[in-house]
C-alpha cells in the first residue's frame, strides 16, 4: 500500500487545522484522566508525539511508513517504523489518531485490537477514531491537484462498497530540472459503529463512550471517538 507515498504528499495538504483540533479533543482527555506512558499507533510525522513531549509524557510512537518515522526522529521524537505486534513494552494508554483504524482491512482488525490490548497494562485507556459513512461518502471522497514550483499533486479518491481508494501521484523536480512521477494507492475501509463495538467487547475492552465528532463540517458527524477501558 501507498503509506509511504501518503507521507511524502501529507505535508501539502493543508489538513494543519484538522489535525490541531483533533488531537486537542485526545490530549484533553489524557490530560484529564492523567494518563503517562502512551502509544500512538500510526503516529505518522509525530504531531500528537509532540504534544504528548511537551506535556511531559513518556510516549512511543510506531507507523507501517519508513518515510513517516524519518520525520519524526528528524525531530527527535521517540518513535520506530514497527509492526504493532512487534512491540514488547506494556502501555497505560494507547492512541490511533486521524483514521488509522480505517487503514485496517476488516478482516484484519480483530487481530489489530487483540495486540492493542496485548501492549495495554490492565485498566489501560485505548483510544481512538474512525471515519463515520458520511464522513466517507460526502466528505473524503473527490479529486484535488497541487501545483507547485517544484512539484506536482494529484490526488483522486473514490468511495465504493464500503472502501475508500485514494490514488496519489506525485511528480517531483530533479537536479537535472526534469520530473520524476510516482504512482501508488490507500486504502481505507468503513467499520460500522456495531461491528467495532462487537470485536472490542470480543477483545477484553469496555467501551466508556462512543462521542459523535464534527472535523471537516458543521452538519452530521464525519467521525466517531471510541474511548475504550481494557478490562480483560
Ligand atoms: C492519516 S495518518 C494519521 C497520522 C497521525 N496519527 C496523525 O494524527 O497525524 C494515518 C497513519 O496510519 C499509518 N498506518 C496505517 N496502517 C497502520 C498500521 N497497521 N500500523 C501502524 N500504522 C499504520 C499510516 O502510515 C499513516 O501514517
Amino acid at each position: 500500500m501507498g503509506l509511504d507515498l501518503y507521507a511524502k504528499v501529507e505535508p501539502y495538504l493543508d489538513f494543519e487545522e484538522e489535525i490541531y483540533t483533533l488531537h486537542r479533543e485526545f490530549l484533553r482527555f489524557v490530560m484529564t484522566k492523567d494518563l503517562d506512558n502512551i502509544i500512538d499507533i500510526g503516529c505518522g510525522q509525530g504531531y500528537f508525539l509532540e504534544n504528548l513531549k511537551v506535556n511531559k509524557k513518556k510516549y512511543f510512537g510506531i507507523d507501517l511508513s519508513a518515510e513517516q518515522i524519518k520525520v519524526c526522529q528528524e525531530k527527535n521524537l521517540n518513535a520506530k517504523a514497527i509492526d504493532l505486534k512487534d512491540v514488547k513494552e506494556k502501555f497505560d494508554c494507547a492512541t490511533a489518531i486521524f483514521d488509522v483504524l480505517n487503514y485496517i482491512p476488516k478482516k484484519d482488525l480483530k487481530a489489530f485490537i487483540l495486540t492493542t490490548n496485548i501492549v495495554l497494562n490492565q485498566g489501560a485507556y485505548f483510544i481512538f477514531d474512525v471515519n463515520s459513512y458520511f464522513g466517507f461518502d460526502e466528505v473524503a471522497q473527490g479529486c484535488i491537484t497541487i501545483d507547485l514550483e517544484d512539484r506536482f499533486i494529484a490526488i483522486d479518491a473514490n468511495f465504493e462498497d464500503n472502501k475508500l481508494q485514494t490514488d496519489i501521484t506525485l511528480f517531483e523536480k530533479q537536479k537535472n530540472g526534469l520530473f520524476s512521477k510516482q504512482s501508488d494507492s490507500i486504502i481505507q475501509e468503513y467499520h460500522t459503529k456495531e461491528f467495532l463495538i462487537k470485536l472490542l467487547e470480543d477483545t477484553g475492552f469496555e467501551i466508556k463512550e462512543i462521542k459523535e465528532f464534527n472535523l471537516h463540517t458543521d452538519e452530521t458527524a464525519d467521525k466517531l471517538i471510541f474511548i475504550c477501558k481494557k478490562i480483560a
